[in-house]
């Protein structure tokens, strides 16, 4: 059976979930790209190949034509639509956030279960990029030891239009909040936050300094800075008691000129991730065919538990201190 999927929001993101579906999904088509401009929802669709465009998101999910939901429209949107699909009983990958307060990803988190069955991954792509899956497999088969410290680096060259200066905690830190909550199989107990002296907390791209102690006993350190100037650079590494290791970021090429040795940077995050993507969206459509999670996949609980810690990041750096992570018993419907 061919899985017609409608991707919603069709801006940066959206038209790279559009390019993977046509391109490189095997026994998924692209159905409806939707987006509230036409304009951008013909652009992506004449690209892609899609069989039909939209503007209104809800009448999109409702379509007897489309059987999974790929929502990649503006953070704010992203709960009520995602509690339109379940409704709909259509699988939904949500991009991250799953909503930006963690009262919305509760309501979602009850309608799943009350529809009995999992209908929600999370957009944490992290999860699947080779260079984390390495560092996670490395602590998890003992070659470390026991992790105490995860380095984590996450810097843009100019934040988006749209961004204020508290989505640095609340936009970005949450793919550092998912992945290494996720590679350390553990949560959050409490998070600090601190801004160089002198910074407008409320420029978009001001940088932000995380740390974050865990159940587990580790230490989690986060850099958000969105205008880094130089280049899309994520760097992260996990520190054992018997050794470290640093993620790599893909390179194909090193360039030698003018008695210099160079490595590119990209400008944005989509080639540092794009096997990630991939990967994500395939193991979405595993789930969408089966209706059994990808074991790695992040859930609705993961996307709530990444907004919690967000919530209690900017509570913590419009406070000057320290504050605490509830701590919450993952529900059994979410154990897998
Ligand atoms: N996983 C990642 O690495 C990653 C990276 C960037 C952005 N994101 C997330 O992806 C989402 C989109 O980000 P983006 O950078 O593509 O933004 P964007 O502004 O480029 O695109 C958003 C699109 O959604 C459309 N839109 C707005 N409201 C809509 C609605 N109600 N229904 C349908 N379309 C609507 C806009 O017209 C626009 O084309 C955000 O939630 C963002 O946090 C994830």
């Amino acid at each position: 059976m061919t899985v017609r999927i409608a991707v919603i929001g069709a801006g940066i993101m959206g038209a790279d979930h559009a390019r993977i579906i046509a391109g490189d999904l095997p026994g998924a088509v692209l159905q409806v790209v939707c987006d509230a401009s036409p304009e951008r929802a013909r652009m992506v669709a004449e690209e892609c190949g899609a069989r039909d465009i939209a503007t209104d998101p809800l009448a999109t999910i409702a379509r007897s034509d489309v059987d999974a939901v790929l929502i990649a429209s503006p953070d704010e949107t992203h709960a009520a639509l995602t509690l339109a699909a379940i409704r709909a009983g259509k699988p939904v990958l949500c991009e991250k956030p799953l909503a930006p307060n963690s009262a919305d990803c509760l309501r979602v988190i009850e309608a799943e279960m009350r529809a009995g069955r999992p209908f929600v991954q999370v957009g944490f792509m992290r999860r699947f990029d080779p260079s984390y899956a390495e560092m996670k497999a490395l602590l998890d088969d003992g070659t470390l030891g026991r992790a105490v410290l995860m380095h984590n680096f996450h810097r843009n060259v100019s934040a988006p239009a749209n961004f204020t200066g508290l989505m640095a905690i609340t936009n970005s830190a949450p793919h550092e909040f998912d992945v290494a909550r996720f590679v350390l199989d553990t949560d959050y107990t409490s998070i600090s936050a601190f801004q160089p002296a002198g910074v407008d907390a409320s420029r978009a791209g001001a940088p932000v300094f995380m740390v974050l102690e865990t159940a587990g006993g580790q230490l989690v350190n986060i850099e958000v800075n969105n205008t880094a100037a130089y280049g899309y650079d994520v760097r992260g590494e996990l520190v054992g008691e018997k050794g470290s290791v640093f993620l790599n970021a893909p390179v194909h090429a090193r360039i030698n000129v003018g008695l210099k040795s160079l490595e590119r940077y990209a400008p944005d995050w989509r080639p540092r991730f794009a096997e990630a993507y991939r990967l994500q969206n395939k193991a979405w459509l595993r789930f969408v065919e089966t209706g059994m999670p990808w074991p790695v996949a992040a859930n609705a609980w993961d996307g709530y538990r990444a907004t919690l810690t967000a919530e209690a990041g900017v509570k913590a750096l419009s406070n000057g201190a320290r504050a605490v992570i509830e701590r919450a018993e993952r529900p059994a419907f979410y154990r897998h």
